[in-house]
This record gives C-alpha cells, sequence and structure tokens, in this order.
C-alpha cells in the first residue's frame, strides 16, 4: 500500500508539516551556531510512519485499522530525529521547541534522565503545529546525542532482525553498552565544560 493510499488526502498535509519543523530546526540551528560560535546540531532524520509499520502498531495497540486512527490515536506518524554533539545541546535544543508560540507541546519524555528498561536513553517531546501548512498535525521528535544514537540505531537493528525482544541475556548486554555510552558522553559534556572555562579565563 503506498503512503497515500493509507493517509489519503491528509499525506500532504503530513509532508507539510514535517517539512515546516525541519525548516524551524534549520533556522535555528544557522542562528545558534552564529551567536554561540559552536553547532549545537549535528543533523536530522525525519520519515512519515509507513503504512505498514502503523498498520502493525494500530493492530498491536488493539485500535481500528484506519486512517482516523492513525492520526489521532498514533502520535509519531510524523517523527523527527535531531541529532546533538553533546548532552547539553540536547536540553538546550529542547528549551528551544519549547518555547515556541507556534507548536503547542503534548508530551515531553526525558529518558535521558530516566533511562527506559533497555537501557534506551532520548528526550522526546510530542507537540502538536499551530500555525502554518502543518497545523493540526502532532509530531514526534527525539533528540539525543551522537552516541545515544548510535547505540538507539544499532539495537534497533538487532532486534528488528532477530526476535530477542525476550533474550534476557543479550538486554543485559545491549543495557550495559548503554550505560556505558552513556558515560562516555558525560565525560565528553565535562571535557568540552573545561575547555570552555579555559577559553573564558
Ligand atoms: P512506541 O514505542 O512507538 O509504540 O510508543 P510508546 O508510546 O511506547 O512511546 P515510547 O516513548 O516508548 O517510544 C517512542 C519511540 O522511541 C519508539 O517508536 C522508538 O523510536 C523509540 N524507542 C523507545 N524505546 C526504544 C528502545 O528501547 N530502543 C530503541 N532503539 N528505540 C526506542
Ligand atoms: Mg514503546
Amino acid at each position: 500500500m503506498t503512503y497515500e493510499e493509507f493517509y489519503g488526502e491528509e499525506y500532504r498535509r503530513l509532508k507539510a508539516a514535517e517539512l515546516q519543523v525541519l525548516e524551524a530546526i534549520a533556522q535555528y540551528s544557522g542562528r545558534d551556531e552564529q551567536r554561540r560560535g559552536e553547532r549545537s546540531i549535528e543533523y536530522c532524520r525525519s520519515r512519515i510512519k509507513s503504512p505498514e509499520s502503523m498498520m502493525q502498531k494500530l493492530k498491536k495497540r488493539g485500535l481500528p485499522v484506519t486512517r482516523e486512527a492513525a492520526l489521532t490515536e498514533v502520535h509519531d506518524a510524523v517523527g523527527i530525529r535531531v541529532i546533538c554533539s553533546f548532552f547539553d545541546d540536547v536540553y538546550r535544543t529542547a528549551e528551544w521547541l519549547k518555547s515556541r508560540e507556534d507548536f503547542e507541546i503534548l508530551e515531553v519524555k526525558d529518558y535521558i534522565a530516566y533511562p527506559k528498561e533497555s537501557g534506551y536513553r532520548s528526550y522526546h517531546i510530542i507537540f502538536r503545529i499551530l500555525q502554518g501548512a502543518g497545523q493540526g498535525t502532532v509530531v514526534e521528535l527525539q533528540i539525543r546525542t551522537i552516541a545515544l544514537d548510535f547505540w538507539a540505531s544499532l539495537e534497533h537493528e538487532l532486534k528488528y532482525k532477530k526476535d530477542v525482544e525476550n533474550d534476557e541475556m543479550i538486554g543485559r548486554a545491549l543495557r550495559k553498552c548503554a550505560d556505558e555510552i552513556a558515560s562516555v558522553d558525560l565525560s565528553m559534556q565535562t571535557i568540552r565544560d573545561l575547555l570552555s572555562e579555559k577559553a573564558a579565563v
């Protein structure tokens, strides 16, 4: 099934919403880099959830497998991932997003401060676009560091390729990797803080 077949007329609005958010981020990122002389955001990835994956999610949640349910009950038809270098960039970017008047924040999940059972760490913001071509669209934005993204990508691939969801030993091993990666991220943040203190003296 194609995207248009599943999302119908709404597909154009979803694409417009995706573009609108990416443009807002690019603008912010440019301004931020000029102001601070350092880049907060490395890059973004985005996608509209595929019909297959959306139908699977609706089924799994016991919801009707319809366009209507996809657009009202599920929050990640439009998904945007923002990859930053350091922890503080993640939080700075999140604060910027929350301060915008054209985005209504619906939910914030700080899986960096409170990692998931799997070890997954990322800062999630679910919001509604209030103005422009994407008006009314709900977007799930995930913000994390390069290192956390590395873990999330590989863990997703491993789980996706093999049915290891409930394998306890592998789960523990992956969680250990996640903790180690988070610890490296913290060290990198500390080094950055030390360097910028030195630069300020
Ligand atoms: P879904 O997991 O999407 O059904 O939604 P939810 O309501 O459970 O929200 P949650 O915040 O748990 O997850 C939202 C998204 O975060 C997921 O769709 C994934 O992209 C990502 N995510 C959550 N947990 C994990 C994890 O353990 N590993 C990886 N790689 N990604 C995760
Ligand atoms: Mg989940």
